[in-house]
């Protein structure tokens, strides 16, 4: 398979770190040189399912292909307003298409995870043409009063659209479970019978794990899909990674050797939008031209669970 299309849609509601400080005890003195994060956009009036379905067509109409030429849908979502039906089933009436659906919850590993999934329904013959959107509202999962993790944030939603073809060269997944490191949890509704404690919590992070684990985990999938392939680092053309802190991808273009222009980010402008982040950025330097005919990209996603994932693709 290959991407023919990509879109993004994003709130319109910057947050600046001077206006967290005015509520928080932070700076952007702090936040910059930790994160490389000046700001971040955040849901205000939107709904997150508008967003997504906005970058869906906005994906169809980059490939140039209508909705009822879809034959599959996956949304890669953490959490919305919905718990039922999926977001995929909301994005394909707000699209007008008829083709199945499904939601994939990988946290900011998503987007690869759904690229995964799509090329085993290419390999078996199913599909043509796929739509992949990555929409997430982590702003609605972080406590605005936990300085640790509210500051990190940002929301959005980021689409692809894969169809027949050889540019996907390769895919790496992986996970080990630690749940205690990056976890949200909240109680459901009650019930006469349950007899256990239960308690909610905003989203809970050790930094310092998730960071070791990131470097470890992105730099790994990378290299172990290099040495597959037969390809060296020097080949990529763009390395495409999770926008999660600009001190990770530093970490992550420092173990392969590579120069800072082949790491475009856009995390000072959005922070960490878990899944979109990766398709958000796709988009964006698809616009702006960044991506020639024939370049090697290799994204690379890491989040909750934990999990990661790496995909090297010719463009
Ligand atoms: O998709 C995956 C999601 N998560 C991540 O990628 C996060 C990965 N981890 C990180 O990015 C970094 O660990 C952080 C940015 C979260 C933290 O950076 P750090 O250099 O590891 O800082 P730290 O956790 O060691 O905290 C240093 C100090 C602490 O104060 P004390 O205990 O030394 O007095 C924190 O309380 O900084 C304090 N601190 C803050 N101060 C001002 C933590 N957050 C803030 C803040 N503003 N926003």
């Amino acid at each position: 398979m290959k991407i023919i299309g990509t879109g993004s849609e994003l709130p319109k509601k910057i947050v600046t770190n001077d206006m967290l400080s005015e509520f928080l005890d932070t700076s952007d003195a702090w936040i910059y040189p930790r994160t490389g994060i000046r700001q971040r956009h955040v849901i205000s009036d939107e709904k997150l399912e508008d967003l997504a379905i906005s970058a869906a067509k906005k994906a169809l109409d980059n490939a140039g292909i209508q909705a009822e030429d879809l034959d599959y849908i996956i949304c890669s979502n953490v959490v919305n307003e919905y718990i039922t039906p999926s977001l995929s089933c909301i994005i394909q009436g707000g699209i007008g298409a008829t083709c199945p659906c499904l939601d994939i919850n990988c946290a900011c590993a998503g987007f690869i995870y759904a690229l995964d999934v799509a090329d085993s329904h290419f390999k078996s013959g199913k599909v043509k043409n796929v739509l992949i959107v990555c929409a997430e509202e982590p702003s609605r999962m972080t406590s605005w009063k936990d300085r640790n993790v509210c500051v990190l944030f940002g929301d959005g939603a980021g689409a692809a659209v894969v169809s027949e073809g050889e540019g996907v060269k390769g895919i790496k997944l992986s996970a080990a479970s630690s749940t205690d490191k990056l976890y949200q949890i909240r109680t459901l509704e009650p019930t006469p019978y349950i007899t256990k404690e239960e308690h909610s919590e905003s989203l809970q992070m050790k930094g310092q794990d998730v960071f070791k684990f990131a470097v470890k985990a992105s730099s790994g999938d990378i290299k172990y899909l290099l040495d597959t392939l037969g390809m060296s680092a020097d080949e990529v053309d763009h390395y495409l990674l999770h926008q999660a802190n600009i001190r990770i991808i530093n970490s992550i273009k420092d173990f392969l050797g590579q120069p800072e222009d082949k790491f475009p980010t856009n995390v000072e402008n959005h922070g960490n939008s878990s899944s979109a982040s990766c398709p958000i950025l796709l988009d964006e330097c698809n616009r702006k031209g960044l991506l020639k005919k024939g370049d090697i990209l290799a994204l690379s996603a890491f989040g909750a669970g934990f999990i990661s994932g790496a995909a090297i693709i010719e463009w």
